[in-house]
């Protein structure tokens, strides 16, 4: 890849830092009491991202770095991606590879997302489901079971965070996750998002939400 593209690349992950840190402040959510009651996870084992439909990921490092620091700041990271595709999880692995970060683990699967649930041994305990550009209306039936998908695999506390290329396709998918069982707590605009030429009104991260799971 040139370093023209990473260099645009690096731009696009620094506005999607920005932009999932303030949904995520705006959500209110945030690490529960540990023992005694100071600020940090009282659970062991690493912060556990799912990143749904994740192509080649480029989003792996940001995603490691703002929600440990959502987290408190000192648990590992593991985070896993599943894409249909796997010439896309091949560039995935070795953009995490290349990434250097011993500290956290990332491993990606060849999955059709809607169908994870015959993927028992990947829990149901994940803290986090990232869908980075859903793609709801290229087939809402089967994007309808992937946002299913995604809050099955959460823990009771955990959020689902989306991010859309449209404002359609946003408020689409805001829509078919609360019919799937999702609440939203937070949508927020990314002033920073990278208008793409291809189509009208499509943008790099235009649209970030935060969702948990209905109580
Ligand atoms: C709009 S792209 C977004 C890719 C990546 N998250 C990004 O932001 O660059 C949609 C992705 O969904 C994947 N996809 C579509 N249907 C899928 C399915 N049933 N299971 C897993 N991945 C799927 C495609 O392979 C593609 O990588």
């Amino acid at each position: 890849m040139s370093s023209e593209f990473e260099n645009i690349y690096r731009s696009e992950n620094a506005a999607l830092d920005r932009v999932l840190r303030r949904a995520l402040k705006k959500s209110g959510a945030g690490p529960r009491p540990g023992p005694g009651g100071k600020a940090g996870p009282d659970v062991a084992g690493p912060f556990q991202i799912l990143d749904l439909a994740c192509g080649t990921c480029r989003e792996a490092g940001t995603l490691v770095e703002v929600f440990r620091d959502f987290d408190g700041g000192d648990r590992e990271v593991r985070l896993v991606g599943a894409d249909i595709r796997d010439r896309e999880l091949d560039e995935a692995a070795a953009r995490a590879r290349a990434l250097g970060n011993a500290r956290d683990s990332f491993e990606f699967l060849t999955e059709n997302c809607a169908k994870l649930g015959r993927h028992r041994e990947l829990g149901k305990d994940f803290d986090v489901t990232f869908l980075r550009h859903q793609n709801y209306w290229n087939d809402k039936a089967v994007w309808q079971r992937i946002f299913e998908q995604g809050l099955e695999k959460l823990k009771d506390d955990g959020l689902l965070v989306i991010t859309s290329y449209f404002d359609r396709e946003h408020a689409l998918a805001l829509k078919a996750l609360e019919r799937a069982g999702a609440e939203l707590i937070v949508t927020e605009r990314n002033e920073d998002t990278r208008l793409l030429l291809d189509t009208p009104g499509k943008s790099v991260d235009r649209h970030v939400a935060v969702f948990r799971k209905k109580r």
